[in-house]
């Protein structure tokens, strides 16, 4: 069987981590048509918007993509492309697994969790505007309905991966209303998962928490902001943002991302870890059915990172890009 599967290379190191996870995703043997698109910066210059319609038709068409990372500037300008496609796509939940690879030095060994955040919502529904020249005002989303979906998946997510406890994060002592609702879907939401353990925690202490005793957790679940914060700083605890991977679910579409930046500080350099991209690429995989193939990436990142001889720059070792994606197709 052949796939059909968007590639969306994006900006910075993008089109670097995206080519090392096709080239090993194709070693593997799976058979894949990838349409190839443009979105960002290439896509400006080209049709004079970071998302032109013919990239949202290509994924609605075949369901699948794999993408890399989309600068978004600080300030004026374009509405961030992410939140977009994630948005027009109702790719409501953001999946990021957050494991410890065995040899990599890392603050934690041990840690296997999965932030499962909501991703429609909360201060990235874009709705802002200025009171008055010295004011700004943010509005803060979260309804009933993406609240119970998102607590409902990360619950199913707990129950097909065998994992025992969901922690649900909020901020509902300030943010009574908003957060206050976001929680209560939660606590609604796990009267019907008796055999998972449910409890709710505060994001600050949170973020202590994670730091101190990550090995603690095992589905989190949290409303956008939250989410995406305490994914770079669980990327960390592991060895950083080029060891994390992740996934954008919708009903029937899924768009699978590094969670990491365009990285414009290393761009061009062949200096980027590719090893997210990759993982982003085993969790597409899986979800296609292809599990023989996610297996042998996984064995062979496992069996490499076990060596502490092969290192990409960022994790102290002096591997690029294409080096240490050969290293992983030959060790397949
Ligand atoms: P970033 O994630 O690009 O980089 C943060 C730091 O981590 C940098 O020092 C970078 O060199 C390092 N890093 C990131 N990925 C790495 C990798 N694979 N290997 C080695 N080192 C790596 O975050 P930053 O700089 O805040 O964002 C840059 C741009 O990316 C911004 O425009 C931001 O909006 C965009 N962005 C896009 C995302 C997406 O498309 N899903 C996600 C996060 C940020």
């Amino acid at each position: 069987m052949t796939y059909n599967i968007t590639l969306l290379p994006g900006d910075g190191i993008g089109p670097e981590v995206i080519t090392s996870a096709r080239k090993v995703i194709e070693a593997t043997g799976v058979s894949i048509n990838w349409e190839i698109v443009e979105a960002g910066n290439d896509a400006i210059k080209k049709h004079g918007t970071p998302l032109p319609e013919f990239v949202i038709d290509s994924i609605r068409n075949n369901k699948i993509a794999l993408k890399g990372p989309i600068t978004t500037p600080v300030g004026k300008g374009f509405k961030s492309v992410n939140v977009r496609l994630r948005q027009e796509l109702n790719l409501f939940a953001n999946v990021r697994p957050i494991k410890s690879f065995e040899g990599i030095d890392s603050i934690h060994q041990n840690v296997d969790f999965v932030i499962v955040r909501e991703n429609t919502e909360d201060l990235y529904a874009g709705i802002e505007h200025m009171v008055g020249e010295d004011a700004a005002e943010s509005i803060k989303i979260i309804t009933r309905k993406a609240s119970e979906r998102i607590c409902k998946f990360a619950f199913e997510l707990a129950k097909s991966q065998g994992r025992k406890k969901v922690t649900l994060v909020h901020k509902a002592n300030i943010m009574k209303l908003s957060d206050g609702l976001f929680l209560e879907s939660g606590k609604k939401c796990a009267k019907s998962y008796e055999d998972i353990q449910f409890e709710d925690i505060i994001v600050d202490a949170m973020s202590m928490k994670l730091v101190q005793f990550p090995q603690d957790y095992d589905i989190i679940v949290a409303p956008n902001l939250y989410g995406d914060i305490l994914s770079d700083l669980s990327a960390g605890l592991i060895g950083g943002l080029g060891l994390a991977a992740g996934a954008n679910i919708g009903h029937d579409i899924a768009v699978f991302e590094p969670i990491h930046g365009s990285a414009l500080d290393i761009s061009g350099k062949d200096m980027a870890n590719p090893t997210s991209a990759i993982l982003s690429g085993v969790m597409m995989l899986k979800h296609i059915g292809e599990y023989g193939s996610a297996m042998k990436i996984e064995d062979a990142l496992a069996k490499v990172f076990r060596d502490k001889r092969y290192r990409t720059i960022d994790l102290g070792g002096d591997l690029g890009t294409k080096e240490f994606t050969q290293k992983i197709i030959d060790t397949m």
